[in-house]
């Protein structure tokens, strides 16, 4: 067993939280990921109420174990809002918060006595949220799958872990097996957040095609472009852009933002756009990080979990065998 200042506080078995991410962690995969010990999520991103409320309720049907739920404090969530006030009356074990301005809500939570963890992708946004004294903070590097910042995982998480007191940290970003979550506890963080691992699992709610793709993926096909919000209708604030297997839709607009821009706004609201492909998955934004490249084979989620730790087991204790005193 890893056991950590996060398994102690949240009552979890394994140092693992699984993103919430959005379009595909519901409460099939969030309760998977929880039954197996560690800590699964549900993404909220395009929600309403009565969908926050559903999935909370099922989840709740479907594990007994903690689980979190995700809200993304920014109004590229266009309902957030209305999800953060229910989130406040359906209490989840668990909640995690990132982009935009996360603290405001941040304060919310922690008034109404629910264990708060907070992603930052900068060490300005860091240094702030840790000033707030979250459950704990997680310390997002650009290798991600999904929205990120700029800064790669190790170095970032490195300043961080200096400063960041008695408030637990948990690296994300390029994590995906047993080497990365060794590799965080022995550098002294309380554990890992892993995405794109669990987007290429039985229960996480997307296309079969995406899922393949990461396997496929040697990790060298992912770009980090502005391609994928302005094909949304947008830039996201605070250096934040997002992370997607290429594809022949990427290939055909990356440095071209003005055409794409001319294009999305040929429609009347700019999801039209992305629309149009709704029937072909291959040109659909497929969010996926470096770490594709350690994915072999769709897994169910309490296998991940399993082989994750059983390894980490291993190689940390190795480590504590190659320390001698002279
Ligand atoms: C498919 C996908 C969707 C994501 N959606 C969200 C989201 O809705 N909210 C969020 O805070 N982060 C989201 N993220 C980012 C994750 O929270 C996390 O930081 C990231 O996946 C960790 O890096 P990894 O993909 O290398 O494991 C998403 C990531 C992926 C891969």
């Amino acid at each position: 067993m890893i056991t950590t200042e996060l398994t102690r506080s949240l009552g979890i078995e394994h140092p693992i939280i699984q993103a919430g991410m959005g379009g595909g962690s519901g409460p099939e995969l969030a309760a998977a990921v929880s039954n197996a010990g560690a800590l699964g999520t549900l993404a909220s991103i395009a929600m309403r109420a009565e969908d926050v409320h559903k999935a909370v309720e099922e989840t709740r049907k479907l594990t007994d174990r903690p689980f979190a739920l995700n809200v993304v404090t920014f109004p590229w969530a266009p309902f957030w809002e209305e999800v953060m006030a229910t989130a406040l009356d359906v209490r989840p074990p668990v909640m995690t918060l990132s982009f935009g301005d996360p603290l405001p809500a941040l304060k919310r939570c922690q008034a109404a006595g629910i264990p708060t963890i907070v992603q930052v992708q900068d060490l300005a946004g860091a240094k702030a949220a840790l000033a707030m004294q979250p459950a704990a903070l997680i310390v997002q590097g650009n290798e991600a799958g999904g929205h990120t910042g700029r800064r790669g995982t190790l170095s970032f998480a490195a300043q961080v872990l200096d400063l960041a007191g008695d408030v637990p940290v948990l690296l994300a970003g390029g994590i995906a097996n047993g080497r990365g979550l060794a590799a965080a506890i022995a550098m002294g963080a309380a554990g890992v957040v892993i995405g794109t691992r669990f987007k290429a699992t039985v229960e996480f709610g997307g296309h079969p095609l995406h899922k393949q793709a990461i396997v496929a993926s040697d990790g060298s096909n992912t770009i980090y472009d502005e391609v994928v919000d302005l094909a949304r209708g947008g830039l996201w604030p605070n250096g934040v852009t997002g992370r997607v297997i290429r594809s022949p839709f990427t290939d055909e607009w990356d440095g071209r933002d003005a055409e794409l821009m001319a294009a999305v706004r040929s429609f009347e609201r700019p999801q039209q756009f992305m629309a149009q492909y709704e029937n072909r998955p291959e040109m659909q934004l497929n969010w996926a990080g470096e770490s594709s490249g350690l994915v072999d084979e769709v897994l169910p989620a309490a296998e991940v979990v399993r082989r994750t730790v059983a390894h980490a087991e291993a190689l940390l204790a190795r480590l504590a065998g190659a320390l001698t005193s002279r």
